[in-house]
């Protein structure tokens, strides 16, 4: 692009050069800013407005309602494709081939043994603890058993750190949850696909034969497609973050189950669940909770509603809701809280404050009942997002390394008190 972006600081003129991205985004390039107007800053809290990154990952169209991951639109990836296919797409850039495939799946499944040490760190959690904070600080605890940092020039070593984390990371949301039922910490079987493997290490029991139950294995392996990336979103940015300081793999997507864990972000398809709840137990009058969501001395607010990018319906929330019918149609579920979601959902799309303010359903506000209808208890929800999140972290940690990014350590504006002398205490 060859014009520039011209800003006029203090009566002085400044040009910035105009980037044009592959779908023809435009950003204004501000490195030079601060040197070249001697210290002027951009503000921008949240970063509504700034991009941290190129990236050729995921390409979002928030007013269109558009999500392709590597030039595909999500739509035909949930529909025809497996979920380490998509993986893959993601982290390395292509489709794999069918030889590909296999041995991925493979090698994956290979390295989803976790040291049996690990064990004694599950244990002493109790069992009252939060599947999320067991999954940070367990994926924290990989870098004691694999320890060497990461060559970010080797492809070999960058593809056995991508296998291990897609092989450990479910074992380890998994036994979080079985730690709170008190269950005995299981291991994936090799003749089960990705999927299939992490049914299992959910719900197995001892005295019985797991045999998934295929109609939820489709579900599931679609539901997790649809959150496998999303930019720059707020886990993710961390997950960059931690990794610009060349802190490991493991370190930086233990950061980024933190910030998925808030329920602003991942966390909204606990809060979405447990919302409904209350709607039910309160009579179901939606009216009543679209009210205290738009009353600004209300800190209520409709969860699974609204998104930062997405301006219009979130492709991903629309792929949901119509897999939700037929998920629990499949299982035989008749849920009163997808009800009472619907009604919601209707009303808050004909009021004139959601609509006024573009708020659609996102992608937590259905994924729930499908969750619920799997028998997946609710503070295992987020795991589930983090485990199909994965697949985006580590992707976007790689491109971050390999672009060689700097450091992230963004300025600020001080607004504090200016310079005034010690006083002694005696004097306070
Ligand atoms: C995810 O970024 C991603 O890509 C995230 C994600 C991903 O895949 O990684 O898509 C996953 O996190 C989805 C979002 C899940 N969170 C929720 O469902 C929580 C409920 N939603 C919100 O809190 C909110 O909509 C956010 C956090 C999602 C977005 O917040 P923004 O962009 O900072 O918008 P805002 O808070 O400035 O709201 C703008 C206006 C405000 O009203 P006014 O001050 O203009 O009068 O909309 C209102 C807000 O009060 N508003 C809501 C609302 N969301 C925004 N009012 C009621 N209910 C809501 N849910």
């Amino acid at each position: 692009m060859s014009e520039n972006a011209k800003v006029n600081v203090k009566g002085n003129d400044y040009d910035f050069p105009l980037l044009e991205g592959t779908e023809q985004e435009v950003a204004i390039a501000i490195k030079k800013l601060r040197g070249s107007t001697s210290g002027v800053i951009t503000l921008d809290p949240g970063f509504k407005n700034t991009g941290s990154c190129k990236s050729e990952i995921t390409f979002l169209n928030g007013e269109e309602g558009v999500l392709r991951y590597r030039g595909y639109d999500i739509e035909e990836l949930a529909n025809k494709a497996n979920f380490l296919e998509v993986a893959y797409l993601v982290i390395f850039g292509e489709l794999p081939t069918k030889a590909e495939l296999v041995k991925f799946e493979k090698e994956v499944n290979d390295k989803s043994f976790v040291n049996e040490e690990m064990k004694k760190i599950v244990d002493g959690f109790p069992r009252s603890a939060h599947p999320m904070g067991i999954l940070s600080s367990m994926t924290s605890a990989l870098t004691a058993f694999y320890p060497t940092p990461l060559d970010i020039s080797s492809d070999e070593a960058i593809y056995k750190a991508v296998v291990r984390s897609l092989g450990k990371f479910p074992v380890l949301g998994a036994w979080a949850m079985r730690k709170r039922n008190g269950w005995p910490l299981g291991y994936t079987d090799s003749k089960m696909n990705y999927i299939e493997n992490l049914l299992k290490l959910l719900f197995e029991r001892p005295s019985e034969t797991f045999e998934p139950n295929q109609k939820v294995v489709r579900a599931l392996n679609k539901l997790l497609i649809l959150h496998i990336d999303h930019e720059q979103n707020c886990s993710t940015s961390t997950v960059r973050l931690i990794g610009s300081s060349h802190a490991g793999l493991h370190a930086s997507i233990s950061g980024g189950v933190s910030a998925l864990w808030g329920p602003l972000h991942g966390g909204a398809n606990q809060a979405v669940l447990e919302m409904l709840e209350a709607i039910q137990k309160d009579g179901g009058d939606v009216e009543k909770y679209i009210a205290k969501a738009k009353d600004k001395n209300d800190p209520f607010r409709l969860m699974g509603f609204g998104h930062r990018v997405y301006k219009n319906f979130d492709p991903r929330a629309r792929i949901i809701k119509s897999s939700a019918d037929e998920v629990l149609a499949e299982l035989g579920v008749d849920d009163p809280l997808l009800d009472i979601a619907m009604k919601l959902e209707k009303a808050a799309l004909n009021d004139e404050y959601f609509k006024a303010r573009k708020l659609y359903p996102n992608v937590d506000f259905y994924s729930g009942i499908i969750y619920r209808a799997m028998g997946i208890p609710v503070e295992m929800f987020t795991v589930m997002f983090a485990i199909g999140r994965l697949p985006g972290w580590i992707a976007q940690w790689v491109e971050m390394r390999k672009n060689n990014e700097p450091i992230g350590r963004p300025r600020q504006l001080y607004v504090g008190k200016t310079q005034r002398d010690f006083v002694s205490i005696e004097k306070r």
